[in-house]
């Protein structure tokens, strides 16, 4: 049976082995998913020990997708590109294959959603590892994006960063910015603490899509603040459980139907 472990701090809120077993009664795939608190400072000596005494597989999360590039012998271009890795595959019984499936997860939950994603204008708040992770694939779909962050700095060097990738310019005071989005992105962590981001009225319409990448059995505070003028709000369950989906096909070549566990997940919690 593949031991397949998820590493982070903290781990105790995470919906992946839930998910994860979802996943394996729809598939008839059976395998360990446990999960692991790491300390912050033993990354590399127990994610180590995980792989040297047989581990499979692992998620990434929080605050370890930066580190686990540094613990693969290979990297997919896409975790090359987001600077970050959200699962680890073993190759050819050797190696360790650090790959990011956030950005395809993403792009998959706007596909889910009826959401257009190619040439769109859309404004990314947050400049954090949530956002790191979708640009590069919004860019490959060349959408325009514009970036604000609470701290400016960290908005300006990731518009540096991927600007050789497409279209991506920072914006210092969204609340000077007249221009209507397409696609509104939450990347900040604020609704985990039910706050959310400064932003403007203007940036928003009736058929302005908005997306929050945190999610929460009630309507999130962003979400809540978008209501006020569109209709179309999600939340990122549905991410969640596609780049778990994407994760869980690198370890058993399978894919496992997406919306049937979003219904099954829904239930659950
Ligand atoms: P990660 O580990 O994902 O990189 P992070 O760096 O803490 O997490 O990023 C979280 C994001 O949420 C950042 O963009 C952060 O803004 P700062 O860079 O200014 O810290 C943003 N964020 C968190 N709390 C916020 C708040 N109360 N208001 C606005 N932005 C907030």
């Amino acid at each position: 049976m593949k031991k397949i472990a998820l590493f982070g701090n903290p781990v105790y809120h995470s919906k992946s082995p839930i998910i994860n077993k979802i996943f394996s009664n729809n598939t008839n795939i059976i395998y360990s998913y446990t999960k692991v608190n790491i300390p912050k400072k033993n990354f590399f000596t127990v994610s180590k020990n995980f792989f040297y005494s047989g581990g499979y597989g692992a998620n990434i999360t929080l605050p370890f997708k930066k580190k686990a590039l540094h613990l693969c012998d290979l990297l997919t271009k896409r975790a090359i590109l987001s600077k970050s890795v959200n699962v680890i595959t073993r190759f050819k019984n050797k190696y360790l294959l650090g790959d990011n499936t956030d950005g395809i997860g993403f792009i998959n939950d706007l596909k889910r959603l009826f959401c257009c994603y190619t040439k769109k204008k859309i404004l990314i708040i947050g400049a954090g590892g949530a956002a790191r992770g979708i640009i590069p694939q919004l860019l490959l779909y060349h959408n325009k994006i514009t970036i604000t962050n609470r701290t400016i700095e960290k908005a300006k060097n990731i518009s540096k960063e991927f600007k050789n990738l497409g279209k991506i310019k920072y914006i210092k005071d969204i609340n000077l910015c007249k221009k209507k989005f397409d696609i509104i992105i939450n990347a900040t962590s604020c609704s985990i603490n039910n706050k959310i981001p400064k932003l403007s009225d203007n940036i928003i319409n009736s058929k302005t899509f908005c997306y929050d990448m945190m999610y929460s059995k009630n309507k999130t505070s962003f979400l809540k603040w978008c209501s006020k003028k569109s209709m179309n709000i999600y939340d990122g369950l549905g991410m969640l459980v596609s780049q778990a989906a994407y994760s869980f096909f690198l370890w058993h070549n399978k894919m496992p139907s997406i919306d049937l566990s979003i219904k099954i997940l829904k239930k659950c919690i």
